[in-house]
């Protein structure tokens, strides 16, 4: 095998719908499934959703559209495409930085979000196990306590061997599809998985809104209450607009770079963060009602997924079978976005050093299996370790911790802040007209949100949300 390959030989995705298949399994993960509702449920339900969605909508989208744009055009890895933007530009190539700290972030989400993918696989075989001692027909977990089955989390979590194990396995399936390539691998895994995921996720629902406590979970969900909305739940908002988004990671640009001419990237632009919203929403719907219904609270953060829930299916009849089917959709949804995270890395890789992908893959992953194992052992033996916990912001977090609130709080919202600046101000007005697919006064309305209204309030948020959060 070669190490390194002499041209770029471009792989790209096969069709448009395999492209808004993968962006779509980028952007719906664990951060729909397991992040909104937590936050959801945290942040005090509606003033957080509603914020939510005008984050999406405001901010999200025009950004989204931005970073497909500049992909589109450089038709490289992220900095790659960022530079010839800019030269295209006549502007300085230090805005490629701007995709460097992309593909950092990008790597550093990769590390953790694949020890939550293992704490996934850890529940999927729990609840197949269960499927064969309790059976199909009653609830989960026939003969344990509340307690023995909320203990799971903190017994999984707090065993750092098999932790890792389970951070490595993902890991090691998410190579296997990027090794792969664009059309062979990374749009393989999205045409086939994202189905399913939507299959399994309505029926989920549908079950909820029959079975659970919908009225309750609407009422939670779309009460706006002003005084609710601080500074750092604005914050917490944003962050996780982009995080759902998978946007100020590069990984858009990525993504945009697989594409072709004859997409319109504004349309398909719309799509993806239609899609992403609706699963979120449609997670809330699915997952709240459930929670509700056995009376359980909606504020347990990562306990919502991997404790309450469990709980509620002890509750349910054929709870076994149906909490096995939402942590297969769970996976699902997880795989395809770690597979962008990897990619993001390893296309930088592959146009950096002119390595072959499958190399590329193989050493991005190493690096990653390595921060993902300090995440792993970080809940368990490493839990006194605080890596940044001189920083108010950071305090008394773990590894894994410290890393989602840098990265979700920090790198991508400053990443995406930069990129509507470059796309807004940097950039030739008549190159990116011609790849934004826009016409009339949509055209003037995106225009105006990319350099007014993204800047300005992704400015503001940052200021009001981190450096209270730094200083106080
Ligand atoms: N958007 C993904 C999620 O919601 C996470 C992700 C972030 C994926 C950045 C790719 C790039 O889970």
């Amino acid at each position: 095998m070669a190490l390194t390959q002499s041209g770029p030989a471009r792989d790209g995705w096969s069709s448009r719908t395999a492209f808004i298949l993968a962006a779509i399994g980028s952007a719906v993960g664990l951060g729909n499934l397991v992040r909104f509702p937590a936050e959801a449920g945290a942040n005090g339900g509606g003033a957080f959703v509603v914020f939510y969605i005008l984050c999406i909508v405001l901010i999200g989208l025009p950004v989204l559209l931005s970073e497909t744009l500049i992909g589109r055009h450089g038709q490289a890895a992220a900095p790659e495409s960022y530079r010839k933007v800019a030269q295209n530009s006549g502007r300085s190539t230090a805005w490629e930085h701007v995709a460097s700290l992309g593909v950092f972030s990008a790597f550093v989400v990769l590390s953790f979000y694949c020890v939550l993918g293992g704490w996934v696989l850890y529940y999927i075989g729990t609840f197949v196990a269960d499927l064969f001692t309790t059976g199909v027909v009653g609830g989960a977990f026939e003969g344990s306590t509340v307690e023995e089955v909320e203990g799971l989390f903190p017994a999984m979590i707090s065993d750092g061997v098999t932790t890792s194990i389970l951070n490595l396995v993902f890991l090691a399936i998410t190579l296997f599809f990027v090794a792969r390539g664009v059309s062979g691998g990374i749009e393989k895994v999205a045409v086939y998985l994202m189905p399913a995921f939507f299959v399994l996720l309505v029926g989920i629902t549908i079950y909820g809104m029959f079975g659970g406590a919908m009225a309750q979970t609407l009422d939670y969900l779309f009460t706006f209450e002003p005084q609710k909305l601080t500074g750092p739940v604005m914050l917490a908002a944003v962050g996780q607009a982009f995080f759902s988004l998978s946007l100020g990671v590069a990984g858009m640009v990525t993504y945009g770079a697989y594409v072709g001419r004859n997409v319109n990237l504004g349309v398909t632009s719309g799509i993806i963060a239609t899609a992403d919203t609706t699963v979120a929403l449609l997670a809330g719907l699915c997952i709240f009602p459930i929670v509700f219904a056995a009376g359980l609270s909606a504020d347990a953060g990562l306990g919502l997924m991997f404790q309450t829930l469990p709980h509620a299916f002890q509750e349910i009849p054929g709870g076994s079978l149906l909490g096995l089917a939402f942590f297969v959709m769970v996976g699902f949804a997880a795989l395809t976005s770690s597979v962008a995270l990897l990619e993001v890395p390893t296309a930088w890789v592959i146009d950096r050093f002119r390595f072959t992908r499958t190399v590329a893959s193989i050493m991005v992953t190493f690096f990653a299996a390595i921060v993902g194992v300090l995440c792993a052992l970080s809940t368990g033996m490493l839990s006194d370790w605080h890596p940044l916990g001189f920083l108010p912001m950071f305090e008394g977090m773990g590894l894994l911790d410290t890393l989602d609130t840098f990265t979700g709080k920090i790198t991508m919202p400053v990443g995406a802040l930069l990129t509507s600046i470059f796309v807004g101000w940097i950039a030739n007005k008549r190159l990116v007209d011609a790849e934004n697919g826009l016409g009339g006064a949509l055209h003037v309305f995106w225009r105006f949100l990319v350099c007014w209204l993204c800047p300005i309030a992704l400015a503001a948020i940052l200021l009001v949300g981190i450096f209270p959060s730094i200083v106080a």
